[in-house]
């Protein structure tokens, strides 16, 4: 909880500012921790209810941990146009996850997001901070392989 009280520490009495802490306790943790909630509601004397009712408002916010690899989507309208949405069900279907979580073994996650500025690629995808673009849905096997199988190139 070291981490979380110097994220209270730079916002000191402030009840009103629940969003930036819980940007800056995403940014430290990676998502919202239900015990570092449950330890800011106490902190803020900000119900907990509330404080799920302003996570759960925000797309932003995640309540579970990142994978290793984080897949990220582009379902901007060039990337839409171009199939994006097959993009993300393939993937689903593969990982076996749906948007917003993460694979048991914490290896991939999946979001969904606007444009991320390679429009006259799309449909783009990126894994961690690597664009992938023109992605077919052929790829996705060979660009997330699950432990255990082999990876035809
Ligand atoms: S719409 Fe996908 S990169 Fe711009």
């Amino acid at each position: 909880m070291q981490k979380l009280k110097e994220i209270l520490k730079a916002h000191p009495g402030k009840r009103e500012d629940i969003i930036p802490l819980l940007q800056d306790i995403q940014e430290e943790y990676g998502y919202l921790p239900e015990n570092v909630l449950r330890e800011l509601s106490k902190s803020t004397r900000v119900s907990e209810g509330q404080i799920y009712g302003i996570a759960t408002f925000y797309a932003q916010f995640r309540f579970k941990p990142k994978g290793r690899k984080h897949v990220t989507v582009c379902t901007g309208t060039a990337c839409h146009v171009k199939g994006s949405d097959q993009i993300i069900d393939t993937i689903k279907r593969h990982l076996k996850i749906e948007e917003g979580e993460t694979t048991p073994d914490h290896e991939y996650s999946l979001e969904a997001v606007g444009c991320i500025g390679c429009c006259s690629l799309a449909p783009c995808a990126m894994i961690n901070e690597k664009v992938i673009s023109r992605i077919k849905p052929r790829q996705i096997k060979r660009l997330l392989p699950k432990k255990g199988h082999r990876v035809s190139t």
